[in-house]
């Protein structure tokens, strides 16, 4: 048995993913506004575009094992001082892990675990992250530029959201006399 052909490319220098196969997805402020600790207070519009997600699931998404890959294109910008940032989750299944690879611009990977240990590390070109599959993971965009990065996971991983929205991450990326740091959540 064959699987279906495969015909999905992807620009390095923009990355935009091109096929037939292609999906996309978006977020804005108006989904995501509680997230942000002064996202009630932002005077940003609701529909300010916070990411958008390309993805493409080749073969046979269902089969055992099959992977997924997609990019995903953060905007620059900030709610009141903090970076814009996806959502972030966990995936459903603790040990589906998955790998970034920056393609441009610069950020940073806030990762979690369930007991909300949180720590940083840098998204640049050139770095290749990995993501344990039972880490939470949420970009932050702390550049001037779109931070854009590639990623392959598990078709079956699935998706945990609800934790994020209740308990957000245990730290924030925040502009603070010009300069980025990190800070607890509740600071
Ligand atoms: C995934 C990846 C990645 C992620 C996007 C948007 O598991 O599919 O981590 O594609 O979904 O970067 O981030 P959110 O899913 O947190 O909105
Ligand atoms: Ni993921």
């Amino acid at each position: 048995m064959f699987s279906a052909p495969f015909a999905a490319t992807f620009d390095w220098s923009s990355g935009v993913l091109r096929g037939d196969t292609v999906h996309r997805s978006s977020k804005t402020l108006g989904q995501m506004r509680g997230l942000f600790r002064h996202g009630a207070t932002s005077a940003l519009p609701d529909d300010t575009l916070l990411y958008s997600v390309q993805w493409v699931a080749p073969g046979t998404p269902q089969a055992a094992g099959a992977l997924l890959f997609g990019c995903t294109h953060l905007e620059p910008g900030r709610v009141g001082d903090e970076y814009f940032m996806t959502h972030g989750h966990f995936h459903a299944l603790s040990s589906r892990a998955e790998f970034y690879l920056p393609v441009s611009g610069s950020g940073v990977l806030l990762l979690m675990t369930r007991g909300g240990e949180t720590w940083a590390e840098e998204m640049l070109p050139g770095k290749v992250l990995h993501i344990d599959g039972a880490h939470a993971h949420r970009a932050v965009n702390t550049g001037a530029e779109p931070l854009v990065f590639w990623a392959c996971w598990p078709a079956d991983a699935g998706y945990d959201y609800a934790t994020i929205a209740e308990r957000g991450f245990g730290l924030r990326v925040v502009e603070h006399k010009g300069r980025t740091v990190l800070a607890d959540q509740q600071q």
